[in-house]
C-alpha cells in the first residue's frame, strides 16, 4: 500500500487567512521524506485547485460562507480521494480548513467497506446553518457527514448520510457552541472532552475511541485538526483553544492508532503558517503522522 498525499489549499471555510498555505507548510516540514524513512512508498499528487476569496463574491450567504466554492472543492476532493482508495492506496489529505473533510469523509463512505471516524479536535464541528455563530463551514463538517446541514453539502457524492453516529468519536473537545451541543446529543455522537482525558488518561480514552470506531467496521478515517493540540504545541491554527492535548498525549493517541492497524485515511487540517511560530505546527503535524504510521523508538 502506498501513501498518496493530496493538498487542499482552502481557507474558504473559516475566517482567518493563511490556512490555505497549510499544505505547503506541512510539505516544507518534510512529510514525504519522513514517511519514506519509515519504509513507505509515498506519492504526492499535488494540490486540488481552490479559488481564492478574491476570485469570488465573498460570503454572499452569511450563515454558510462560500457555500458554492466549498461545495465544488469538496466534490473535487471526493473524486480524487475516491480514486486513490479504489486504486488501493492510503490517502493523506492536507488542509486547508476543516471544511475539506466533507469531501474526504464522503469518499471513504463511498467505498464497499464501511469505516468509523475518529475526529481529533478542540471543537465539535457539529454546527449547521441554523446553529452556527460564525457562518464558517469548517465548524460544520461532522454534522454534514452525519446528514445534518445544507443539501448541497450533505449530498456531495450523491448519497447521505456518510457515516453512522455509532461509529463516530470526537477526542479532545473543549469548545462547543450552545446549540451545537444539542445536535451532538441528538445525533448520539460519542465525545471525549479534555476533562475526561484529564481524569481517565489518554490511553483509556483512545482505547475506547478505537473500540467504537472499529466496532463492526473495516477501518478508521482519522480527521486530525491540529487545534486539538494545546496552543503551546500547535500555535499556528485559526481557532486556538487553551487547555488542549499535550505533545505526549498526542503521540500516545497516534501510537495507539498505529498499533490498532485500523487507519485507512487521514485528514490533517487547520495548520496556518501565518499564525505559527517558525512552522512549529506543521512540524508537529509531521511528527504526529510519523507516530501514526508506525514510528517507534526502537
Ligand atoms: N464552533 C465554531 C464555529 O462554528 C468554531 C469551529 C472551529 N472548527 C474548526 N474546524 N477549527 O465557527
Ligand atoms: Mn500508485
Ligand atoms: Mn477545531
Ligand atoms: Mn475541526
Amino acid at each position: 500500500k502506498e501513501l498518496h498525499i493530496i493538498g487542499v489549499p482552502s481557507d474558504l471555510g473559516q475566517g482567518r487567512r493563511g490556512v490555505d498555505m497549510g499544505p505547503s507548510a506541512i510539505r516544507y516540514a518534510g512529510l514525504s521524506g519522513r514517511l519514506e524513512g519509515l519504509g513507505y512508498h509515498v506519492r504526492d499528487l499535488g494540490n486540488i485547485n481552490v479559488p481564492t476569496p478574491e476570485m469570488t463574491k465573498a460570503a454572499d450567504h452569511k450563515s454558510l460562507r462560500y457555500l458554492p466554492e466549498v461545495t465544488k472543492v469538496c466534490t473535487d476532493l471526493f473524486g480524487m480521494v475516491n480514486k486513490v482508495v479504489k486504486d488501493g492506496h492510503l490517502p493523506i489529505i492536507l488542509g486547508g480548513d476543516h471544511s475539506i473533510a466533507i469531501g474526504s469523509v464522503a469518499a471513504m463512505a463511498n467505498q464497499d467497506q464501511t469505516y468509523g471516524v475518529i475526529w481529533f479536535d478542540a471543537h465539535g464541528d457539529m454546527n449547521t446553518e441554523e446553529t452556527t455563530p460564525t457562518g464558517n463551514i469548517h465548524g460544520m463538517p461532522l454534522a454534514v457527514s452525519l446528514g445534518y446541514g445544507h443539501p448541497d453539502l450533505v449530498n456531495i457524492g450523491g448519497f447521505q448520510p456518510k457515516i453512522k453516529s455509532g461509529n463516530v468519536v470526537l477526542v479532545g473537545i473543549r469548545s462547543i457552541d450552545e446549540d451545537e451541543a444539542k445536535l451532538m446529543k441528538q445525533a448520539g455522537v460519542k465525545a471525549y472532552t479534555m476533562a475526561e482525558i484529564d481524569k481517565r488518561g489518554m490511553a483509556a480514552v483512545m482505547a475506547e475511541a478505537i473500540q467504537i470506531a472499529t466496532d463492526g467496521t473495516d477501518g478508521v478515517h482519522l480527521s486530525l485538526d491540529l487545534d486539538a493540540l494545546d496552543p503551546t504545541f500547535a500555535p499556528g491554527v485559526g481557532t486556538p483553544v487553551n487547555g488542549g492535548v499535550t505533545y505526549r498525549e498526542g503521540h500516545l493517541a497516534m501510537e495507539m492508532l498505529a498499533a490498532s492497524g485500523a487507519v485507512v485515511s487521514v485528514d490533517v487540517v487547520e495548520v496556518n503558517p501565518i499564525l505559527d511560530k517558525q512552522n512549529q505546527t506543521a512540524v508537529m503535524a509531521v511528527e504526529l503522522l510519523q507516530s501514526l504510521f508506525g514510528k517507534t523508538v526502537m
